[in-house]
């Protein structure tokens, strides 16, 4: 057998480590998992009550345009249906665009570093990765302008970035709209732009009517806590959102997802306590941070990438020693650790945990 060569040399997604493996691994009772940005509140009690109401359709294949969904979302974000499509997760719609958008020899341009399924995707379809790196953990918009060619396809902005948590404005970001020519497709990913309290912040569906070449993609598995139902969509022009659908999976996502995340589009005082916990999470670390002389990405989403000055790896595994998984590794942030925001709790154990584990790996 004979994969696509260009596949071969591509390592397995690697998500943040399980908790079950971690204890069972380690022999520990209690681990606490704030590598994967989920969270720490759970999901709507709402979108409790729809996925259990939509468990007697179960043997019933689910709507493969999520049709009542995408009406709910449409009114709420005030755009046509005709411009939303759904995935399992937004990492499916990162595959989709992928597979609608790049051929082999297309150039894709993308931060270094950020969310890791745009490079991949775009190497399964074997286009060239054009990547340019942060500037204070910020996309360098005027670099990723400046590499553009005629052939590039898709420039991807991850906005706030996972994992340096920054944001770009919504000056920075129009400006570069208007110069980035119209016939490549700027994708905008907001997995985490609901967590975001700052006026320079843009909302990327606001600039929808002024760029076709625009697509916006969100996600249920951050803020709405519906990560293990795997459901996310994108938003843009009707033309985009068409090719998009042309490659998608007739069903590919749940009748319990898209139950659950129409139950969460109506719950607007979940969302805003969620906001507002994380918002209080992510002060608690950093003003923990400024105490322990740490330095740190100033953070919009709900993590924090965190300056340990030792590499980074040593303070991982000696976190999970003590049963705290966070992410590491990062080519050009080697002393950098992301955790998550967990409960008030878990954020005090993970504190306590890090200055023990800072005395014992010396720098
Ligand atoms: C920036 C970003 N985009 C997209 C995703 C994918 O999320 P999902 O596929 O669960 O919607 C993630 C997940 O961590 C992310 O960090």
């Amino acid at each position: 057998m004979q994969p696509k060569s260009n596949i071969v040399h591509l390592p397995v997604y690697q998500p943040g480590k399980p908790i079950e493996d971690v204890k069972r691994e380690l022999g520990l009772n209690e681990v606490v998992k704030l590598a994967s940005n989920e969270n720490p509140s759970g999901c709507s009690e709402s979108a409790k009550a729809a996925i259990i109401e939509s468990l007697s359709l179960t043997h019933i294949y689910p709507d493969g345009a999520s049709v009542e969904l995408t009406a709910a979302l449409a009114e709420k974000l005030n755009v046509q249906a005709s411009q939303i499509i759904f995935g399992a997760g937004s990492s499916d719609i990162i595959l989709m665009t992928a597979r609608a958008f790049l051929a082999p020899g297309d150039e894709t341009i993308m931060a270094d570093e950020t969310f890791s399924q745009y490079k991949h995707n775009a190497e399964v379809e074997n286009a060239r990765i054009v990547e340019v790196p942060l500037k204070d953990g910020r996309h360098d918009l005027p670099a990723m302008l400046a590499k553009v060619t005629p052939r590039t396809k898709v420039l991807w902005i991850c906005n706030p970035n996972n994992p340096t948590g920054t944001i770009v404005s919504h000056e920075e970001l129009t400006a570069f709209m208007k110069a980035v020519p119209t016939d490549v497709l700027v994708v905008l990913d907001e997995a985490y732009g609901e967590f975001v309290n700052d006026e320079s912040y843009s909302n990327g569906v606001s600039m929808l009517n002024d760029h076709r070449n625009l697509l916006v993609l969100r996600t249920f598995s951050k803020i709405y806590g519906l990560a293990s139902l795997r459901i996310g969509y994108g938003i843009g022009h009707p033309d985009v959102i068409r090719y998009i659908n042309q490659v998608r999976e007739p069903f590919n996502t749940s009748r319990a997802a898209q139950a659950a995340a129409k139950a969460s589009l109506a719950d607007d005082d979940f969302l805003q306590s969620c906001r507002e916990a994380n918002a209080a999470g992510v002060r608690y670390l950093q003003e923990q941070f400024d105490r322990m002389g740490l330095s740190y990405f100033p953070s919009y989403g709900n993590f924090v990438m965190v300056d340990v000055k030792r590499p980074s790896p040593e303070i991982f595994d000696a976190l999970l020693r003590r049963g705290i998984i966070v992410r590491a590794r990062w080519t050009y942030y080697p002393t950098y650790i992301r955790v998550s925001v967990g409960t008030q709790a878990e954020n005090e154990s993970f504190i306590a945990k890090l200055e023990q584990v800072m005395q014992e790996v010396t720098v």
